[in-house]
């Protein structure tokens, strides 16, 4: 099939035109018959009542030469043709033969009907009857009655040419209308449908453009209709994928900045330790800072595995009872030696206990992405408290340290990837609390930050084990 035949505009055009066609047919189907059978019938039933008006005069004017002048004068009153047919007696019956007074002037046009069926059948059944008869061509309608004790029948007679006249006018116009009306239709329809596809054409070049990555040019259309809506939807589609487009160019950029900042270090200490006259102690320093940075690479390169993994949604969790209690005095033990080095003052106070619904080992990927930060971002000597409670349908583990404060604006954009707060005392990538709250929300919970200065509380939420086992009551609180 040709692309003009499948267009949307050719296949629109052509149902309108069919719909037009289909109405103007069943108008013609429904005037034209009817108009026609109306005015003949109008018509016989004038010539009837003609008829039986003139029975009772014509059989007063039975001699011949009044019957002339009476076929004459009712003629001209009725607008019709008048004939009287005398009867005569044939074997079994009477036959009315040719008239004996008619109102016509001779000629062919005018032949004088033999034997009318019409006549014939009202001297038959001695009443008036009425009837259509087609004679040399033309269609009359006409009607008779016997008078005279069925001597004479008097016949009226009108062709039916000037009701099939109106007829033709009226027919000749319905054709003409609906002409002009298929080819109004056809230019309004083909015009209507061409711009539609015009509109879909533009959505589809656009659908084109976000598909070859160009999220640029955004995509308009200034109809309110269905087509409106789907250009809305596909502007929203651009918006969103422009938006995933930059934080992944922002993503890819800030990972690889990362990443050269441990490498560079790496390939500088490589080539201090070519150097020969270098004493053992410098050499163990510098291997020790080696160390250090192959740490912060294999640390950042499993963060970015991480973010990926749940980007994709491919990182499954656990759910299981995970007691944050027990959780909270692995985290103070594993990371005394780390507190003790930095000065801090890390315990778990007061010792609580409440078991929430998550992954143990992420939960504790958490924990410790929490307890590093508090250790790292606050000054020597000042204190990290672990808390564990219940609040709300909760189970919550609170990481509170002294620090500065961070300000109620920048609180949200702790948990953006790569961010860092100004004059962040330790260096780290940023993507920590990225992750924590990514993985708390894969487990249905929350992590969240309250910070005055002097006081910052770092909380997981997860939901109450508890709850779930029995559900769908209502929560309970496990202390
Ligand atoms: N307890 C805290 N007190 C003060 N500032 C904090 C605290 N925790 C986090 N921050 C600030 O939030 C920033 C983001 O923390 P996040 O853990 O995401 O990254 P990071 O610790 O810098 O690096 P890493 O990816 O190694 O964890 C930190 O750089 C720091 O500025
Ligand atoms: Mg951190």
């Amino acid at each position: 099939m040709s692309r003009f035949v499948r267009s949307v505009g050719t296949r629109l055009s052509l149902a309108l035109l069919l719909v037009v066609a289909a109405a103007l047919g069943i108008v013609y189907l429904a005037v034209v018959p009817s108009l026609r059978s109306h005015l003949e019938d109008t018509r016989l039933a004038q010539l009837a009542a003609a008829t039986t008006h003139l029975a009772p005069e014509a059989t007063k004017a039975t001699n011949f030469c009044c019957q002339d002048d009476f076929v004459e004068t009712s003629a001209h009153d009725v607008g019709a043709r008048v004939m009287i047919f005398q009867t005569t007696p044939i074997p079994g019956g009477l036959s009315i033969g040719s008239p004996i007074a008619d109102s016509s002037v001779a000629g062919p046009a005018h032949a004088e009907p033999t034997n009318d069926p019409i006549a014939t059948k009202a001297l038959e059944s001695g009443s008036v009857e009425q009837g259509f008869v087609t004679d040399g061509g033309v269609h009359y309608a006409e009607a008779a009655v016997p008078y005279g004790r069925g001597a004479f029948v008097l016949l009226l007679r009108d062709s039916l040419e000037s009701q099939l006249g109106s007829v033709h006018l009226v027919q000749r116009r319905v054709l003409l209308a609906a002409g002009a009306a298929l080819v109004i239709a056809l230019l309004l329809g083909y015009g209507g449908a061409w711009m539609f596809a015009r509109r879909i054409r533009r959505l589809e070049r656009a659908a084109d453009r976000i598909a070859g990555g160009d999220f640029d040019v955004p995509v308009r259309d200034s109809g309110g209709d269905e087509l409106g809506d789907l250009a809305v939807a596909f502007e929203r589609m651009r918006v969103r994928l422009a938006q995933l487009d930059d934080a992944r160019r922002e993503f890819v950029a800030n990972a690889s900045h990362e990443l050269r900042t441990p490498l560079f270090s790496l390939a500088g200490f490589l080539e201090l330790l070519d150097d020969e006259s270098l004493d053992e102690a410098t050499r163990l320093e510098f291997l020790d800072s080696m160390r250090e940075q192959v740490a912060r690479l294999t640390k950042l390169a499993s963060d970015l595995l991480d973010l990926t993994r749940l980007d994709a949604g491919r990182l499954r969790v656990e759910r299981e009872p995970v007691d944050l209690g027990a959780l909270s005095e692995e985290l103070a033990e594993e990371f005394a030696p780390t507190a003790a080095a930095s000065g801090h003052e890390l315990a778990v106070r007061p010792a609580g206990t409440a078991v929430g619904l998550g992954d143990e080992l992420r939960t504790l990927q958490i924990g410790r992405i929490l307890v590093e930060n508090a250790l790292r971002h606050t000054p020597p000597g000042t204190a990290v408290r672990l808390k564990v409670f219940t609040h709300g349908g909760c189970a919550v583990l609170e990481v509170e340290d002294e620090s500065g404060g961070i300000p109620r604006e920048r609180q949200e954009q702790l948990f953006e990837r790569f961010f860092r707060l100004e004059g962040t005392r330790a260096s780290g990538s940023g993507l920590g609390l990225a992750i924590a709250r990514q993985l708390a929300q894969l487990m249905d919970g929350s992590v969240t930050v309250e910070s005055v200065p002097g006081r910052t509380v770092f909380a997981l939420q997860l939901p109450l084990a508890a709850q779930a086992e029995r559900r769908p009551e209502p929560a309970g609180i496990l202390d």
